[in-house]
């Protein structure tokens, strides 16, 4: 039989850590059941003793996830190791991922503590989270800068505590695929009571080896592979899972193993991903960006005509990028739609599949073919939160390059409670005459970081998908919004983050009702 690698996805944890990937619970929720239809064998859902929200996402995902393993981070101390314990209760499958670190820089001046000290901790980390399930993982922090001797000693004392998968993190991103092959082999074969855990690797991408360092642990022996979709992750990010896993797959002559991913999946939860996150996917990005299966060239495209195989490894189907992409149109009814949503990776709801249906129409009125860029923007938009309380009831700019007349937006929104307002605004820009006015309306003066705006399909009639990260003297948001006219698209994006400060405050005043 072939052997399996397990994936480890911390695109919720490592990956939402780093700066500008924040999520909300409701969207960690959201991302949590992607990876679960992915088939990814543990979610690392988020550090529950970070702060009470990433708590109650742990928990949350916990109560609803039930086709993986559901995972906390705890450094090595009791608090950490009680909120993990606690947060992960209700899941079917819960794992404590425990860590400290080993290596002597992170020894002397990060811990201040000795070897002895490092492995008592461990030990003693270990032997608690045995108390709450029998499923713990165990990191030596810097794994990769740690002295081979004292390593094997702290994994050995780390087994024999009772944890059953030992994880060896290139914390800095620094190992080479030659190095970490030959410590996986080292570990895997030199360790007392080895036979007892998994190994698993967890690579950065500081030197852009994430994922050839992730590969040459699994030659090394490694059974478990930590990824992040998209490769997020601190600081350049983590091993992407999209990569590792098509890598296996694609090179199964060469790995000879498998992993559990339904790889069709994959285009979906990468673009879900990047639309809850506000960030795109680079269009080179391998396996999920827009050229991936692109054939610009001539002599490529006759290539790929004669015969596929010719300059393409994979098949863009096989991570469900879809290749007959003229799809639907104004006739087109709702059967036809969902079928093509679930070719998409999309499962839809009926309350989904008739709000995407409206738009769908009339977007199908505003531009003659639909393509399945445009229908996954429609979709994505359900999926992020097209809800109120505001909508937009009508917009007009005008805008030009008149030295004496600054772009002026005339704006009307309708409140849920019945309420219509209108503002009119200028500024040195039409965008951010159409945002002025908004704040005006709704009376959130929100501090504008930035504003992109992508097209998502081609020609001149084309949606627009626009994304925009925003700031209050308290938090940062992320809106987006899509349209076929791109200020329209810019307008739904920053009224997206308003709605959801509104819902927000909404729900913590009957929270604060209720107490
Ligand atoms: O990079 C790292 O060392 C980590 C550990 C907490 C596993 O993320
Ligand atoms: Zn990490």
């Amino acid at each position: 039989m072939t052997e399996h690698v397990k994936i480890f996805d911390t695109t919720l944890r490592d990956g939402e850590q780093a700066p500008g990937f924040s999520m909300t619970s409701g969207q960690k929720l959201r991302m949590a059941e992607a990876l679960e239809g992915l088939g990814v064998d543990v979610i690392e859902a988020g550090f529950a003793a970070a702060s009470p929200g990433d708590f109650d996402a742990i928990q949350k995902i916990a109560e609803t996830i039930k086709d993986s393993t559901i995972c906390s981070l705890a450094r090595c101390n009791t608090g950490d190791i009680r909120a993990s314990g606690e947060a992960i209760k209700p899941a079917k499958s819960g794992r404590i991922h425990t860590f400290i670190a080993t290596s002597p820089l992170h020894r002397e001046f990060k811990l201040k503590m000795s070897k002895d000290e490092i492995v008592r901790r461990a030990v003693e980390g270990i032997e608690l989270a045995r108390s709450y399930t029998d499923d713990v993982e165990f990191s030596c922090e810097d794994a990769i800068r740690t002295e081979r001797d004292y390593l094997k000693r702290v994994v050995e004392a780390a087994i024999k505590a009772g944890a059953t998968t030992i994880n060896i993190p290139d914390t800095v991103g620094y190992t080479t695929p030659e190095e970490i092959q030959d410590l996986f082999q080292f570990l895997t074969t030199e360790i007392d009571g080895g036979d007892k855990a998994i190994f698993s690797a967890h690579c950065h991408d500081d030197l852009g080896l994430a994922v050839a360092n992730s590969l040459a642990a699994v030659r090394g022996g490694a059974r478990q592979v930590e990824c992040a979709l998209n490769g997020i992750g601190e600081r350049a990010g983590n091993c992407a899972t999209e990569e590792v896993v098509m890598a296996l797959n694609t090179r199964k002559d060469f790995f000879g193993l498998t992993t559990g991913i339904k790889t069709e999946g994959i285009y979906a939860a990468s673009k879900l991903l990047a639309t809850i996150t506000g960030n795109p996917v680079p269009r080179n990005k391998a396996i999920v960006g827009k050229n991936a299966f692109a054939h610009e060239s001539g002599i490529h495209q006759h290539g790929v005509l004669a015969n596929r195989e010719t300059y393409e490894i994979m098949r863009p189907e096989d991570v469900g990028v879809s290749t007959d992409n003229l799809v639907l149109g104004k006739h087109s009814g709702r059967a036809a739609l969902k079928a093509r949503a679930t070719k998409l990776g999309f499962e839809l709801s009926d309350n989904q599949l008739q709000s995407v249906f409206v738009s769908f129409k009339e977007l199908a009125d505003a531009k003659k073919e639909v393509f399945d860029a445009d229908l996954e923007a429609l979709i994505m938009g359900e999926a992020v939160g097209t809800q109120g309380p505001w909508k937009i009831d009508s917009l007009y700019v005008s805008a030009g390059s008149d030295d004496n007349r600054s772009p002026q937006a005339t704006v009307k929104l309708t409140h849920e409670s019945g309420e219509t307002k209108e503002a009119v605004s200028e500024a040195a820009g039409p965008v951010n005459a159409v945002f002025l006015a908004i704040s005006d309306i709704t009376g959130h003066p929100l501090h504008l970081e930035s504003f992109t705006v992508q097209s998502v399909s081609e020609g001149k009639d084309a949606m627009a998908e626009a994304a925009v990260r925003v700031s209050t003297e308290f938090e940062n948001y992320h809106g987006r919004g899509a349209s076929t006219d791109t200020v329209l698209a810019g307008a739904k994006a920053y009224l997206d983050v308003i709605n959801r400060i509104e819902r927000r405050a909404v729900r913590q005043a009957s929270i604060a009702a209720q107490h």
